[in-house]
């Protein structure tokens, strides 16, 4: 089973915003959307070397600040040039005010 790891309380994650939290050594990018979801993707741009976690959040996709590829929260995938290739997309939960996340065994 794949260890979750506790990154905090739902109140510290902003909804509309995006945060880079370390877990167990790997930048994750966690976002909570407008409507309350939260979501954690690699924190590293598939494009160039940069954090996701600087970028936008419009809906349920981030759009990176250098180049402006957008990636689905969802699904990882990008929506738009130039990034090509998607970035993980970890598990997270909440259980009572606590959030957690499982990272997936390999990154795309
Ligand atoms: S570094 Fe993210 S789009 Fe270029």
């Amino acid at each position: 089973m794949t260890p979750r790891h506790e990154i905090g309380v739902v109140s510290d994650f902003v909804a509309g915003a995006a945060r880079q939290v370390i877990v167990a050594g790997h930048p994750v990018c966690v976002v909570r959307t407008g409507d309350g979801h939260l979501h954690a993707i690699d924190d590293t741009c598939t494009h160039a070397d940069v954090s996701l976690a600087e970028g936008d959040v419009e809906g349920h996709t981030i759009e990176c600040w250098l180049h402006g590829s957008r990636f689905s929260l969802d699904t990882g995938q990008p929506t738009g040039l130039p990034a090509t290739v998607p970035v993980a997309v970890h598990d997270i939960e909440i259980d009572g005010e606590r959030v957690l996340v499982a990272l997936k065994e390999k990154t795309p």
